[in-house]
């Protein structure tokens, strides 16, 4: 425990904390030092609670398992806010309320809202300590889910308060999980408040509030709320990029490292690219993980793109992760992790879908049941998630906490996509490359509330993340490259293609590295390509199949590009570009009526003619 009076010799830092103090009325305050015993502590007292389940000591050693309240499960999307001072600036894909008028709502809700809890400061910061691309928060919370949590996921503690000194800057955070205990109420194990959530972000103040829900996002607001909805900000203002993108390194055989920043939205597949072990066959080949969720990215002085991870743990999606799948992953929440919402068998273990073939016996659900396979559900929720070191990744590239970032020479851009988008194609140049990140679909995923499978346009995989006018954030991608001597290269790519009968046409995983391949070797001037309609495509015998029986026919239809669907694909970027007619960048218009136009002039069933030419 840090003792504010002696060790914070920040002045302002203690008064707005006395302040809140103040507001929320909690029984106590405890200023949060970082300690492993911090860390102990909290874990027992969880136990104690039956928020938490201690796993089998020896297979997942100083490891617990939660459940969640069923209201509060993934991020809350319809309950973010942007509240810029004008309405304009938060724009047409972020919800907005006038930034007074919510603050007299939040400050309602705030008044004694800790009341029998206690308020926990956590003094905390993004990126490396001491690197110039760094940046300082503090959060305030009444959930020791949430200061776990932010143990694994952030840099905390002491050594924080040191490097903030008497004044430095840093980004106001409060949250409650709305659940204030009158005398003598006892609590459960997941408070939080079922009606009112709010997640509200003041990016003029550089500040957040968050109510009534303790999952992710919501709540470890280093995260979403503070990394990319209040740094993409800062970004836009400051001439640098706060990204939802995963970092990797990739090691040729001959030895040549680069690094690739690549975006796909929300249960996509980040952090299972971002652990990637290439096959066997591929001998030679080497991924290694720099981040796998946020990416801050500056200009350095050799005008190269330079990129940290802000991040000091994973949240991952557990659901589909397995020894085959992700091995890294299984290798780095093997001990000193957090699972929620998965389930728990008698013997300590864990269990989610697709971690093993068999459901085990007697498994506890999420729900906290014993699970019965005939009244349909899951064991694990599909948004069940673990909390991991990164450092504990037996992949973690060396250079993962270097404070001036690693060079980035491409940028990867990929949804969910059932149909229409090709495995792999490399965009024309870089505003091509905006503009198709710009008009990226997905597929929705139980990260967020919403309906699942539905297509919906998300620009970057940016679309809950971004805390200012998406047009505006178009704008600044188009002039950030405009002011590099090199810009990265710019690829899309999609796992998710389907055939008829609603199987994967491709393998992914480990076989992604073979497009990986294809990426290095277009960066390093290596290897032709082909042109089609919508960008630069491998051929067949350009990609490496060793070790795959992945016949010329299924490549076809893996890369095609069907006329028709195209047509209609690229019309609906209307439909975006409609809602934010106003500031879209001019190219966009132009773009389009290019991509459209050579569409006109190829053959019917693009790819599979267009090689034999
Ligand atoms: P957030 O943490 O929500 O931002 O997501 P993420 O992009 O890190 O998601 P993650 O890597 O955890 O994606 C998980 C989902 O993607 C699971 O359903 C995986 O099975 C699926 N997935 C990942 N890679 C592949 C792949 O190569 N092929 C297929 N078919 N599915 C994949
Ligand atoms: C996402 O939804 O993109 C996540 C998980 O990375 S959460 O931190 O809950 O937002
Ligand atoms: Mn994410």
């Amino acid at each position: 425990m840090l003792d504010p009076m002696k060790e914070v010799r920040h002045a302002e830092l203690r008064q707005f904390a006395k302040e809140m103090e103040e507001v929320c009325q909690p029984s106590r305050v405890r200023w949060c030092d970082g300690s492993p015993a911090e860390y102990d502590e909290l874990c027992e007292m969880m136990v104690a609670k039956g928020t938490f389940h201690r796993l089998h000591p020896d297979r997942w050693p100083h490891s617990f398992a939660c459940n969640t309240d069923p209201s509060d499960v993934a991020r809350v999307e319809d309950r973010t806010y942007i509240c810029s001072r004008k309405k304009e600036d938060a724009g047409p894909t972020n919800n907005w309320v006038e930034p007074r008028e919510m603050k007299v709502r939040m400050k309602e809700l705030f008044r004694g809202a800790m009341k029998g809890r206690t308020m926990y400061v956590i003094p905390f910061c993004m990126g490396p300590l001491g690197s110039p691309l760094s940046k300082f928060g503090v959060e305030i919370t009444d959930s020791e889910y949430v200061v776990v949590n932010m143990h694994i996921m952030t840099r905390i503690g002491r050594s924080v308060i040191d490097a903030l000194g008497e004044d430095g800057d840093y980004i106001k955070c409060l949250h409650s999980v709305g659940a204030p205990l009158e005398a003598g109420q006892n609590d459960v194990a997941w408070p939080c408040n079922r009606e009112t959530k709010y997640i509200v972000h003041y990016p003029e103040d550089r500040s957040i509030v968050s109510y009534g829900s303790g999952y992710g996002g919501n709540a470890l607001l280093g995260k979403k709320c503070l990394a990319l909805r209040i740094a993409s900000v800062m970004a836009a203002e400051e001439g640098w990029l706060a990204e939802h993108m995963l970092i990797m390194g990739v090691e040729s055989p001959k030895g040549k490292k680069e690094y690739i920043a690549a975006a796909f939205p929300s249960a996509c597949g980040k952090t299972n690219f971002a652990m990637l072990i290439p096959p066997a066959e591929m001998s030679g080949w080497k991924v290694t993980t720099v981040g796998d969720d946020i990416a801050w990215i500056k200009p350095g002085k050799d005008g190269g793109l330079y990129a940290i991870n802000p991040e000091y743990g994973y949240f991952g999606v557990a659901p589909g992760t397995n020894a085959r799948t992700n091995p890294n992953a299984m290798a780095t929440i093997r001990s000193n992790a957090i699972f929620t919402n998965v389930g728990v068998t008698p013997e300590g273990d864990v269990w989610w879908e697709g971690l093993t073939d068999e459901v085990p016996k007697d498994v506890i659900d999420w729900h906290g049941s014993p699970y019965d396979p005939k009244k349909g559900g899951t064991v694990a929720h599909p948004n069940a998630r673990f909390t991991a070191p990164a450092r504990q990744n037996p992949c973690i590239d060396a250079d993962w906490e270097n404070p001036e970032g690693v060079p980035i020479s491409a940028f990867v851009f990929g949804g969910r996509r059932s149909n229409t988008v090709p495995l792999l194609y490399q965009a024309f140049n870089w505003n091509y490359g905006v503009y198709l990140a710009s008009t990226m679909g997905s597929e929705m995923t139980a990260a967020a509330f919403g309906e699942i499978g539905k297509v919906r346009r998300d620009p970057f995989a940016m679309l809950p993340f971004c805390g200012y006018h998406m047009a505006d954030y178009f704008n600044h991608w188009l002039q950030f490259g405009r002011n590099l001597p090199k810009p990265p290269r710019i690829f899309g790519v999609n796992w998710f293609r389907k055939d008829d009968t609603g199987h994967f046409l491709w393998p992914g995983f480990s076989h992604n590295m073979r497009v990986l391949k294809w990426i290095v070797e277009r960066i390093n001037g290596e290897v032709s390509a082909i042109e089609s309609p919508i960008g630069w495509m491998p051929k067949y015998d350009d990609i490496d199949w060793e070790g795959l029986s992945f016949e010329r026919k299924e490549y076809d239809r893996i890369m095609e590009v069907d006329r028709e669907a195209w047509k209609t694909e690229i019309l609906a970027h209307e439909e975006l570009f409609s809602r934010m007619y106003d500031r879209l960048p001019k190219e966009y218009f132009l773009l389009q009526q290019l991509l459209l136009s050579s569409l006109w002039r190829s053959p019917e069933h693009w790819y599979l003619e267009a090689e034999r030419i």
